[in-house]
């Protein structure tokens, strides 16, 4: 009898969790149906078939793309198309490559920069042939890179004497550097490495590399820098990429810097920002690019007059510069380095790379306000620099 009990007891456990699982099953399930309901499955492949783009700058795009793909790199895809397989970035020394005239459609019609620019696009490593290796062995607050070309003699010299001054500014280290090419004698250019080797033995503020100075490779002075900044002057906190025609205003940069939040300092890029731009299409501009060579649209991007940035944007360039085939245009290149690193360029209204209104440029008041403005002759940066300096400026 007692073993019955026992027996019957058992079974009616038994039961119950039976039926208390069933109906948790029940439950899970009928949620299930419902999640699935929502599920939508993909009725052709996810992933689609890379099909070269008509433009070449997009097409070497694409490759360099493909190759850093962590995926691709550890999985063999089959036999890759021709124009898929192929190690077109020379991170060393640099060879002419003349694929690219049979690459690029209407090469032969090209203008002759664009002919330039092709044949070495795929060169970023340039040697150096002045070098200033400890001008930042006290890592300054803030480094001024200017960008030059030899001849530019008396803008260096505006620019050393007024908005460039190297030291102590407003109880800020500032270092200031000047980024050179090589004007050769083979472009027409006159002779003037003895003149060059003076100036930089005098002031040790050159940097110049080994590649043709020219407008379509500013784009190599950017790299060489974005590289150059992290062998040499990586501790600079904040730095400041201009032309050798603007004016800035260094005092108008150390306030605004020591205004910013922790978290904006880190993440700093400002400018005077373009946004919704493509290239130009009309051959008599001097920005055009042509469709062989270019589609899409540009990123939003600094003026290249100049722009301010921080030394953690400075490294994630560097790093994402690598992975972003070279433009002609090089702020729009950097604006692309930004979103390949996940940036953006930020607006800032004190940079006037499209200069003020005609009725302002004489007034000194005025420039107090501002961080930059382009364009400015040497005589034009000692005239307003004089005037920032004036002790009994009076601006309401
Ligand atoms: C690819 O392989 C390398 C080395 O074997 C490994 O370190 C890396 O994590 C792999 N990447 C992926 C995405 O599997
Ligand atoms: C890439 O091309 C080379 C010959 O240039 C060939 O040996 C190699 O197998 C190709 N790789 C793939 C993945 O197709
Ligand atoms: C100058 O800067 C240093 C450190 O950067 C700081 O310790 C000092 O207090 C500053 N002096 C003045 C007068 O602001
Ligand atoms: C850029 O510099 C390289 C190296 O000096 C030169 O071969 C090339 O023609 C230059 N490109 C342009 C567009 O000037």
């Amino acid at each position: 009898m007692a073993l019955l009990r026992v027996r019957l007891k058992v079974l009616v456990t038994v039961t119950m969790v039976n039926v208390f699982l069933f109906l948790l099953i029940a439950r899970h399930s009928g949620r299930d149906k419902g999640y699935l309901d929502k599920v939508r499955i993909p009725s052709k492949p996810f992933w689609n078939k890379i099909t070269p783009s008509s433009g070449y700058w997009n097409r070497q795009q694409q490759v360099l793309d493909f190759q850093n793909n962590p995926f691709f790199a550890n999985h063999t895809v089959g036999d890759l198309p021709d124009w898929l397989n192929v190690t077109h970035v020379s991170f060393n020394a640099c060879r002419i490559d003349t694929r690219v005239t049979a690459q690029v459609k209407d090469y032969s019609s090209l203008p002759l920069r664009f002919k330039d620019f092709l044949l070495y696009m795929h060169c970023r490593y340039y040697p150096i042939l002045v070098d200033q290796p400890d001008i930042c062995r006290d890592p300054p607050f803030l480094l001024l890179a200017v960008k030059s070309v030899a001849s530019h003699f008396d803008r260096r010299q505006a620019i050393r004497q007024t908005w460039g001054q190297a030291g102590l500014v407003a109880n800020r280290t500032v270092v200031t550097i000047f980024l050179l090419g090589k004007t050769s004698t083979s472009d027409h250019h006159p002779d003037l490495s003895a003149m060059l080797s003076y100036e930089s033995e005098r002031h040790r503020d050159i940097i110049q590399w080994d590649y043709r100075d020219s407008f379509f490779n500013l784009t190599v002075k950017e790299v060489l820098f974005l590289d150059w900044i992290q062998t040499r002057c990586p501790g600079a906190s904040f730095i400041f990429k201009g032309d050798d025609d603007v004016f800035v205003n260094t005092f108008a940069i150390l306030k605004f810097l020591a205004g910013l939040s922790p978290t904006k300092a880190d993440e700093l890029f400002v400018g005077d920002v373009i946004t919704n731009a493509g290239p130009h299409r009309d051959k008599k501009v001097k920005y055009f690019i042509p469709e062989s060579v270019f589609i899409g649209s540009y990123p939003p991007y600094a003026g290249g007059g100049g722009y301010l940035f921080s030394a953690s944007v400075a490294a994630r360039l560097h790093v994402a510069s690598r992975r972003v085939v070279l433009y002609p245009i090089d702020d729009v290149y950097t604006g692309m380095c930004l979103l390949k690193a996940g940036l953006g360029p930020e607006m800032h209204k004190g940079f006037k790379t499209f200069n003020i209104e005609e009725k302002y440029r004489s007034n000194p008041c005025v420039y107090k306000g501002l961080i930059l403005v382009h364009p400015r002759t040497p005589q034009e940066m000692i005239q307003i620099w004089s005037w920032l300096n004036q002790p009994d400026l009076n601006c309401q």
